[in-house]
């Protein structure tokens, strides 16, 4: 079953990857965030799509989830591995580490968030109770564990509006509702990908403790050097076993 990964803040390339092409795909919701590229990982064929764009210069909430989702499924596609950056709540969501969450809270606002509601002879409603594909999370969830990653396999992921940070008061506020990660990109692309009949699991690299915990604000530069570890980590992740 064809894999992708889309790649988040961090990973707009994959080290290791051979790319054997790039596709451009037009898609009846605009444009993807790039044309995707197929190669090989580890002798496995993989396809991959920088999320905010191979420049990283599409914010947040400008992304086509749409496009990027549809691209994948027109391809072939049957398994997507979302890496994302977060921000982190709980104390085991330690700047650094990979977490594989499985809730999420929609806190954003404003996206295209649905392919059903064109042309649509009924009214369409998926279930998205665990918004994660269990064989999936598995999957990385070993992967990880033989990579001796020390992972945190759970969570609730929390996805805002951006592209600001949020408030001190907002991330109380998000922690009170039960999110231990908060990040801007993991909606509606979860749904989309469900509503597209997609296997679906996120793996975050927490980037920074959220705004406000610990008394502290938010740099960039923390979130850029805890990213370099992270994302270094999801590499040897994908590398130890790209789950086929
Ligand atoms: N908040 C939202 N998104 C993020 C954060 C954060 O603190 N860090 C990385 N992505």
């Amino acid at each position: 079953m064809t894999l992708a990964i889309i790649g988040g803040t961090g990973l707009t390339r994959l080290d290791g990857l051979e790319i054997t092409r790039r596709e451009v795909v037009r898609t009846p919701f605009g444009e993807p965030s790039g044309p995707v590229i197929h190669g090989v990982l580890q002798g496995r064929e993989v396809m991959f799509l920088a999320r905010h764009g191979y420049a990283h210069t599409i914010p947040p909430h400008q992304i086509n989830y749409r496009a990027n989702i549809w691209a994948m499924r027109h391809l072939g596609v049957r398994r997507v591995i979302a890496v994302a950056a977060v921000g982190g709540l709980a104390d085991e969501m330690e700047p650094g580490r990979l977490v594989f969450p499985d809730q999420i809270i929609d806190y954003t606002y404003g996206r295209r968030h649905t392919f059903f509601e064109q042309d649509l002879t009924d009214v369409v409603h998926i279930d998205f109770t665990y918004p994660y594909e269990q064989t999936l999370r598995d999957a990385l969830i070993s992967a990880a564990d033989a990579a001796g990653l020390d992972a945190v396999p759970w969570g609730t992921y929390g996805a805002t509006q951006g592209p600001r940070l949020e408030t001190a008061a907002e991330v109380r506020r998000l922690a009170r509702d039960g999110c231990h990660v908060v990040g801007m990109t993991g909606m509606p692309e979860a749904a989309l990908a469900r509503e597209a009949g997609l296997a679906y699991a996120t793996c975050a690299a927490v980037a920074n403790w959220a705004a406000g915990i610990g008394g502290r604000t938010v740099t960039m530069e923390e979130i850029d050097a805890n990213l370099v570890k992270g994302m270094e980590r999801v590499r040897s992740l994908l590398a130890k076993a790209v789950p086929q």
